[in-house]
């Protein structure tokens, strides 16, 4: 499924007091099977931005296709779109209320109407999916670990089968264990299906190390949509927004500035490692 936005607006609570635009002129374009990172600092409109990519939010004004169809246009079928663009909450243990982890993850595939059997193997393929304990299935998804409760939450969007996966600073408030465990697990899903993820973060490490290109939101526009390695030459500009490249940027840059014959664009600590014993032996 390919994502178009046209001139998207958002404005909360026109005409109060609390008016705030939150998304201002955004247009891009993600193709199927892409891995897109956004980034941005607090309040830059990350959120709102991604809440329109699955029809739950409805644009002030713009246009949003999928496929080349409108979704706003009367009688396009949304539920259908929200089966096929799952979308995991910045608290996806909120998203959580079954009884146990293993009829929360049903609850899509029961709402797309398929057979309690179907729906019970779609979520412990989900379950499996995403590293999910099968001794905690029966568990209620209150009593989980902040880890596992992240991990049910995302299998409970996978379980529906979706083209295209978001999720919002899924790994936010987990350690650096889990987090590298859960963003392996996303990153084996995108290599192993066509499946499109749109990833928000907060961390540009993250971020630099997993996907494919990069949109840089700020106080609701578009900074840069590019790989990450052009985004990253921009660190100058991106301090200026509160952003930061990764720590590896500022390393290559150091060591050029002392007199090493380094490029400056290595954007994961495994590029810097390569790119400096290449300088030695050049
Ligand atoms: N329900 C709301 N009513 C009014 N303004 C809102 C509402 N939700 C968000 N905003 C405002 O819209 C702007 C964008 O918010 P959004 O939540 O999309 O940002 P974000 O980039 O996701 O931030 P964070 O990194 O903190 O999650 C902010 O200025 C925020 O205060
Ligand atoms: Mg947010």
């Amino acid at each position: 499924m390919s994502i178009k936005l046209e001139h998207i607006n958002y404005i909360y609570s026109p005409g109060t007091a609390y008016e705030k635009q939150a998304l201002k002129d955004i247009s891009l374009e993600i193709k199927q099977g892409e891995f897109v990172g956004i980034i941005g600092h607090t309040g830059s409109g990350k959120s709102t931005l991604i809440q329109h990519f699955n029809g739950l939010m409805k644009a002030t004004s713009g246009a949003l296709y999928y496929d080349g169809k409108n979704i706003y246009e009367t009688g396009y079928n949304m539920k259908e779109l929200r089966s096929q663009v799952g979308l995991v909450f910045q608290y996806p243990e909120h998203q959580l209320f079954e009884v146990d982890v293993i009829s929360d993850v049903c609850f899509g595939p029961k709402n797309q109407g398929l057979s309690q059997e179907e729906c019970e193997k779609r979520a412990k393929e989900a379950l499996e999916l995403v590293g999910f304990p099968e001794k905690y299935y029966k568990q209620s998804p209150f009593e989980l670990s902040g880890g596992q409760k992240r991990r049910a939450a995302i299998a409970g969007v996978l379980a529906m089968r979706p083209k295209v996966l978001v999720l919002d600073e899924p790994t936010a408030g987990l350690d650096p264990r889990g987090r590298d465990e859960i963003l392996d697990q996303i990153e084996y899903l995108h290599k192993n299906t066509n499946m499109t993820v749109i990833l928000v973060s907060h961390s540009m490490e993250d971020i630099a190390r997993y996907v494919d290109r990069i949109i840089v939101m700020n106080h609701g526009e578009k900074m840069f949509d590019d790989v990450p390695k052009a985004v990253f030459a921009h660190y100058r500009e991106l301090e200026k927004v509160g952003l930061a490249a990764p720590q590896v940027t500022y390393i290559m840059h150091a060591l050029k500035a002392h007199g090493m014959d380094v490029h400056t664009d290595a954007t994961t600590v495994e590029e810097a490692a390569e790119e400096i014993m290449r300088s030695f032996h050049d």
